[in-house]
């Protein structure tokens, strides 16, 4: 169903998820992840179109060294990856803005054999406008952007052959293990035997650099986490009080993923009238917003193993601060 023409005809644009149908997802989830232990929110959340935007900004700052890694690796093997995965389609997972895809895009034209762009993420307004960018950038390919989630509309990204699905950014780092394992074992079913899977990790490092690069001096991340709730009173019509909650985002060695979100000053009661329920906080307690996981090459490669995915690449900055993996499936 394509929904909206954009101002491009080269941009086709299919709508998985509208806004009723993300926001009731939201709260259904909403109403159950409140009651898990400790009490959590989806880190979609984060990104409505306010969010997106400040997302961005974040990985222009100094701490937040994940985005200028992962460029770096791009930049030194950006043809490497085109000549691996000879893809006449790109697909990108969560592709917020696409800055970074940019090197992809490139090194698959100059291999000669890229016909479409295929973004999925679920803020239409950032999708629309960074496919029209691309669109304008690179006359010769189609652009076909999704509007879905990536946990969810998978089985639903265009075909190519072959294709590389790329999942930059360590956003699978907002997933925990369990959740992992079912998405890598759906990215290994979309697959086809010659498609390749381009995957971006952060990689475990001195807790102080990490925790640094979620408690920047400039407080965007805080202003980031915040607007989750913002947007929960917004389409929850609650009342949560900022002032009430401290801003917490700290390193769990033993997960190894940085615990973020938000910790109730006192002990409170929020009535969230469209869950028909009231949601109490003990003084102390947190509310989880996210978790940002951070991985190690045995463990990642543990998990494509066991989803049937078999990794044929593996790329790091000088640092060794962040990798890009290239895997395929198994027969
Ligand atoms: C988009 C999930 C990769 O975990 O680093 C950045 C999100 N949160 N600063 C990350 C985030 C706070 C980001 N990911």
């Amino acid at each position: 169903m394509p929904e909206r023409l954009a101002t491009e005809p080269r941009i086709r644009v299919d709508v998985l998820l509208d806004d009723a149908d993300r926001r009731s997802g939201l709260l259904d989830e909403t109403f159950w992840s409140l009651r898990e232990q400790p009490k959590q929110i989806s880190p979609l959340w984060l990104y409505d179109e306010h969010g997106s935007r400040l997302f961005d900004r974040i990985t222009r700052l100094p701490e937040y060294y994940l985005t200028r890694s992962e460029r770096g690796i791009l930049r030194a093997h950006a043809a490497e990856i085109a000549a691996a995965a000879g893809a006449d389609t790109l697909v990108e997972l969560g592709s917020g803005t696409s800055e970074k895809t940019r090197l992809l895009l490139d090194a698959l034209r100059k291999e000669g054999t890229l016909a479409l762009f295929a973004p999925l993420d679920v803020s239409r307004e950032v999708l629309l406008s960074s496919a029209e960018a691309v669109a304008a950038h690179y006359p010769g390919i189609g652009v076909h952007a999704v509007v879905g989630n990536f946990e969810r509309h998978l089985n639903s990204v265009p075909a190519g052959s072959p294709r590389l699905l790329a999942f930059l950014g360590s956003t699978i780092g907002n997933l925990v293990p369990e959740r992992r394992e079912r998405f890598l074992g759906e990215v290994a079913e979309t697959l086809e035997p010659d498609d390749r899977f381009l995957l971006g990790i952060d990689l475990v490092k001195s807790p102080d650099r990490i925790e640094a690069a979620y408690n920047d001096s400039e407080g965007l991340t805080e202003t980031f986490i915040r607007n989750a709730l913002t947007a929960l009173n917004r389409e929850l019509g609650s009342r949560f009080d900022q002032a009430a909650f401290a801003f917490e985002a700290r390193w769990d060695a033993a997960h190894e993923w940085v615990d973020i979100g938000l910790r109730s000053l006192r002990q409170q009661t929020i009535a969230l009238p469209l869950l028909e329920v009231d949601v109490s906080f003990a003084e102390g307690e947190f509310l989880r917003i996210e978790v940002s996981s951070k991985f190690r090459r045995a463990g990642i490669e543990a998990e494509l193993t066991s989803a049937g995915l078999r990794l044929e690449r593996w790329w790091t900055d000088a640092a060794g601060d962040f990798a890009l993996v290239l895997a395929r499936r198994v027969r």
